[in-house]
């Protein structure tokens, strides 16, 4: 059985980002740069490798440096181009994306993801898509949504990136009740938002990247704001249990939780420590760093 291809991808970057004050007070969240390139660009890198072809973003007012973000940038390179420098201009240019193919709408109000995913259903249309939380970054020899795209070549319905966590964790996560599992492949069978740890059904939780079918929209034009008394996305996913296949994926990187100050240190640091130019001389500036601390 051949599914319909998932073509296009929605980022929801509407979010306050209040707890990188005062960084984030004039400069989107999704602007924080890892290592050479911003999280919204390491997302949308990572949306473009699995052969998404079209950015949905769901932007909010002060947003505009996003849309700015993947435009092409005339005064820029005409200058790099003037100094002759080619490789940075090829590089500027390189991660444009085809012209129509950056579709930006708005959430004029903060009601919660499931609310900022259902914003982008008319650019989204009658067709599968992907949602990525530029939060959450993850880092692998092979792209966490390339994967589940494969799974969901396999299976068709929803598909979810899954992780183990700390069952004290749960209460920060979408978490699952799950049916058949072969330690790589869950069944989906439930779906509980941020449960505390004495109910949590398992400590299989959801972390931001999704392939979601059309019919998510139906379910999130009548959702009721539930945990945080906001409008859920794992709530309207719950929903769909049941009348289409469902499943979560342990995906082979690993993930950094951008959104808090710790994870965003980690994944500079597992990032730098990958990069050619820089891994070497950050690798042992590191080591150094640790030996006189003692
Ligand atoms: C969101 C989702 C949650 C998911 C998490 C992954 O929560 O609501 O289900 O597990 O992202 O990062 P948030 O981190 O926005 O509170």
């Amino acid at each position: 059985m051949t599914y319909p291809r998932v073509r296009k991808a929605v980022f929801p970057v509407a979010g306050l980002g209040t707890r990188f004050l005062p960084a984030t007070k004039a400069m989107a969240k999704e602007m924080l740069t890892v290592l050479d390139r911003p999280l919204i660009q390491h997302a949308v890198d990572e949306a473009a490798s699995a052969g998404i072809e079209q950015f949905i973003f769901v932007n909010g007012r002060g947003k505009s440096a996003i849309d700015d973000h993947f435009d092409l940038a005339f005064e820029l390179e005409r200058t790099l181009e003037a100094r002759g420098k080619t490789a940075e201009l090829g590089r500027s240019r390189a991660m444009v994306p085809m012209p129509g193919n950056v579709i930006s709408v708005r959430q004029q109000q903060p009601k919660g993801l499931g609310h900022a995913v259902w914003c982008a259903r008319h650019a989204v249309g009658d067709e599968p898509f992907a949602v990525f939380l530029p939060d959450d970054l993850v880092l692998g020899d092979r792209p966490c949504i390339g994967e589940l795209v494969e799974l969901y070549e396999r299976t068709g319905g929803n598909v979810v990136a899954i992780q183990d966590v700390p069952r004290e964790h749960t209460n920060r996560y979408g978490v699952l009740d799950v049916g058949e599992d072969d330690g790589h492949v869950a069944e989906v069978k439930g779906l509980v938002e941020k449960p505390e740890p004495d109910v949590a059904p398992s400590t299989l939780t959801i972390i931001g990247r999704y392939i979601l079918l059309p019919e998510m929209f139906e379910h999130l034009e009548r959702q009721e704001p539930t945990a945080g008394n906001e409008v859920q996305l794992t709530d309207a996913m719950a929903k769909m249990i049941g009348s289409a296949p469902f499943h979560g994926l342990r995906f082979s990187g690993t993930r950094f939780d951008c959104g808090t100050k710790l994870g965003f240190l980690q994944a500079n640091l597992a990032f730098g420590l990958e990069d050619e130019d820089v891994g070497v001389d950050l690798a042992a500036f590191a080591k150094n760093l640790l030996l006189n601390k003692g």
